[in-house]
């Protein structure tokens, strides 16, 4: 689980002079099935998020209006991704420290989760993250 196993995948788009749609079905379009769904909203400017790995979780993460960034670091390398449609998204795997900034105003994060809410699959300790992953 590294940081090239982090990808933007695209998901489908239905064009309509209506408006566009898009959706996601579990173990279809993301590699994983769905039990959680969250999002972050209200974000003041300046602001962060994140700032932690997961144990075993899998992620997808869309911005659903405006644009905000994701930065991977799996403790070798890092990436910094800039997330804007609500029609793709960011797949990140476990083991990987994230930190998430640069949000636009009126910005909404959209996460869907492998796992529902569980404290202890987080790292929030940078220094013990470096330690359970390359120790
Ligand atoms: P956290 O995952 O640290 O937020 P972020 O990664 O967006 O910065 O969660 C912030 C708080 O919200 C923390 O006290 C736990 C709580 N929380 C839940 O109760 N359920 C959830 O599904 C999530 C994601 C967080």
């Amino acid at each position: 689980m590294s940081l090239s196993d982090c990808r933007m995948l695209e998901l489908p788009k239905i064009h309509d002079p209506r408006g566009n749609l898009t959706f996601i079905e579990s173990d279809s379009h993301i590699p994983f099935g769905i039990e959680r769904v969250y999002w972050v909203y209200d974000v003041p400017g300046g602001s962060e998020r994140g700032g932690h790995a997961h144990k075993g979780l899998h992620q997808f993460i869309v911005a659903m209006s405006g644009s905000f960034d994701v930065v991977l670091d799996d403790g070798k390398d890092k990436k910094r991704v800039h997330l804007s449609r609500s029609y793709n998204g960011l797949y990140i795997c476990p083991m990987i420290w994230r930190e998430l900034d640069n949000f636009s105003s009126n910005s909404v994060c959209m996460v869907l989760a492998s796992s529902k809410y569980d404290e202890a699959d987080y790292f929030r300790d940078y220094a013990e993250f470096m330690k359970a992953r390359w120790s």
